[in-house]
């Protein structure tokens, strides 16, 4: 099992934000959770990514194992640099007045393995076509769906192994969304995990092979795609009907 969660309970203040969820990851699978706002789905990837306070949910209960270990104590950078977990924040956290290159270049500080660098380079610009284009402007110059791309472009760069996006859909009209997953598609056809958190439970559950529903901090359904989509609850919430 790549990643276990089990019994996970966390809270900002006194407010708890999840009340015990359990679920798991195999490795190559794509997992999403779905949900409306507010139901928990960016607190779950901060608390597996151990962002520093005051950022940090606060973890009262329960274990994250990655690979078998607890990592509830291990330290934000090395989840990134040793366990190889990367994540996409909602919002994309590019740097602006960088460009493209270079924004994909600070992604690999930690990383000493400059011929697999290269390729990673290549890689990228092969699956975005559009940042390859724009490999030398300034970033805050791409549109959204480019500045997305290169959000998982820069995630890639880290070397990561495993990889949680939160909302990857958000803003992007249908033409470059559908590129984004079909891009993330072929990465998980190469052997990446991928977490995918979305509100839209249509395109999540197109993509992923399994999924969660999230309900005020609650795991309230899990299963299969094709079984979620055919579950009444799911389909009169999520999917319009
Ligand atoms: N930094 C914070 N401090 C206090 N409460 C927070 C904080 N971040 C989130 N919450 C609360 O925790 C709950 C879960 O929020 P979370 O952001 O995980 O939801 P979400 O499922 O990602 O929603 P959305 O779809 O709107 O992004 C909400 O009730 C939210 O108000
Ligand atoms: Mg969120």
């Amino acid at each position: 099992m790549l990643l276990e969660v089990k019994d996970l309970k966390v809270q900002y203040g006194n407010i708890a934000a999840l009340h015990g969820i359990d679920f798991h990851v195999r490795e190559g699978e794509i997992v999403t959770l779905i949900g409306a706002n507010g139901a928990g789905k960016t607190t779950t990837l901060y608390t597996i990514c151990r962002l520093p306070p005051p950022e940090a949910p606060k973890l009262v209960a329960g274990d994250i194992l990655f690979r078998g270990q607890s990592i509830v104590k291990t330290e934000p950078h090395d989840i990134v640099r040793r366990l190889h977990i990367a994540l996409v924040p909602e919002g994309r956290h590019i740097f602006g007045n960088l460009t493209v290159l270079e924004n994909l270049k600070l992604a690999t500080f930690a990383r000493r393995d400059q011929e697999k660098i290269n390729e990673d380079y290549e890689r990228i610009f092969d699956l975005f076509p559009r940042l390859a284009e724009r490999r030398r402007q300034r970033s805050e110059l791409l549109s959204g769906g480019e500045q997305q791309m290169l959000a998982v472009g820069r995630a890639l760069m880290s070397g990561c192994q495993f990889l949680m996006l939160d909302e990857p859909s958000m803003g992007l009209a249908p033409l470059l969304m559908y590129d984004m997953f079909r891009a993330l598609k072929r990465l998980n056809e190469e052997g990446m995990t991928i977490l995918l958190i979305e509100q839209n439970a249509h395109v999540a559950l197109e993509f992923a092979h399994r999924g969660y529903l999230l309900e005020t901090g609650n795991i309230v359904l899990a299963g299969t795609s094709r079984e979620l989509m055919d579950t009444p609850e799911v389909h009169k919430a999520y999917l319009g009907g």
